[in-house]
């Protein structure tokens, strides 16, 4: 018996089974009421008493042995990346990839590319600032409404911490670092304590421009300026500039471009002026400057804001601001190929 096993041992090792019809034959051969191992099984009473013990455990070896080759083969067999089977293979591309850019998204990849050929490194800040970074570096008086409760986001109910309210911040995270000159864009979310509406919301998204150095003068903010106009609305893009007041920057203007929609003849979007405001720049304040570190009589800079859902909204003529933030796909949809 001891050599019938050992044969059956190694018939059961060398039997193939790469198919369901081959696994079949398996085991109706081995292990099926009639196959060769049951049967063994029942000549087992035939065997001497003091022989039995070791035989027996020969054989439970052998069926189990059997057993788990039926059992590895099944799930192999299985298994859909099997070389057996012709499964899906997940890891090939797709034929097409469904969605697109959201429009923020498209028009801050593309004002960022803009300031990138002119040199402009980008910079981030956080979200959550405090009161020198968001105000008091940028020459806010303590007096100044926008460190209200009704325009700020405070955190925690301490008049340190907020969400930032601009991206000017991030000017003032990077002068003091005092690595000089700077050039540098600053994309990211800003958040106000606004009413929401078709016009103004309590998130959206910025970009802030920051040129510091030796010699930086209003002239050079213009033709940046005006070279960005153009770049990104067209060649036939006008610009022109009002005298304006921010904390931070002393001159300070806005800027509005001609209407791209109308050419400047009057419409809707433009509310029938012709001109478009878009951001709001100025020399930086030398205040602003020597809270950060910068020597003031050295240094001179501009720097420039601008709401990145203000200039989609003139891009691609838009007339609710909500319409960025509901995720409607019959919005988003619009955008897919860019
Ligand atoms: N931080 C201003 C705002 O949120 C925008 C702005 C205006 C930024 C003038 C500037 C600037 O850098 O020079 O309304």
């Amino acid at each position: 018996m001891k050599t019938k096993i050992n044969q059956l041992l190694q018939e059961v090792d060398a039997f193939v089974i790469d198919s369901k019809e081959s696994l079949e034959q398996f085991r109706l051969h081995f292990l099926s009421k009639k196959g060769v191992i049951p049967v063994l099984f029942k000549d087992f009473k035939q065997v001497a008493p003091e022989d039995r013990k070791s035989m027996g455990m020969l054989l439970n070896e052998l069926k189990n042995h059997a057993q788990e080759k039926l059992k590895t083969a099944q799930e192999a067999l299985d298994t859909p990346d099997s070389k057996h089977s012709k499964g899906i293979d997940i890891t090939l591309p797709a034929d097409r990839f469904k969605g697109g850019r959201h429009p923020i998204s498209i028009v801050r990849r593309d004002i960022n590319s803009i300031f990138e050929r002119l040199g402009y490194v980008i910079s981030e800040g956080p979200e959550i600032e405090d009161d020198f970074h968001n105000f008091s570096a940028l020459n806010f008086p303590p007096e100044h409404p926008a460190r209200d409760m009704q325009d700020t986001f405070f955190l925690h109910k301490d008049p340190d911490v907020a969400l930032r309210t601009h991206t000017s911040s991030v000017q003032v995270r990077v002068m003091e670092q005092g690595k000089l000159p700077v050039r540098i864009i600053a994309p990211g979310r800003v958040f106000r304590n606004e009413a929401i509406s078709a016009r103004a919301h309590c998130i959206f998204h910025q970009i802030e421009g920051l040129y510091v150095d030796k010699d930086v003068s209003f002239a050079d903010l213009k033709q940046t300026l005006f070279y960005f106009a153009q770049e990104f609305f067209g060649p036939e893009t006008k610009i022109r500039f009002r005298p304006s007041y921010f904390p931070f920057t002393e001159t300070s203007a806005e800027m509005d471009v001609s209407c791209n929609i109308c050419g400047g003849e009057g419409c809707n979007i433009c509310k029938y002026s012709g001109w478009v405001e878009i951001l709001g720049c100025g020399m930086v304040d030398p205040n602003v400057l020597e809270a950060c570190g910068i020597d003031s009589n050295t240094y001179t800079g501009f720097a420039f804001g601008m709401g990145i859902e203000r200039i989609a909204l003139v891009k691609y003529q838009i007339n609710d601001l909500r319409l960025f933030f509901e995720n409607d796909l019959r919005f988003l949809e619009q955008f897919e190929s860019l």
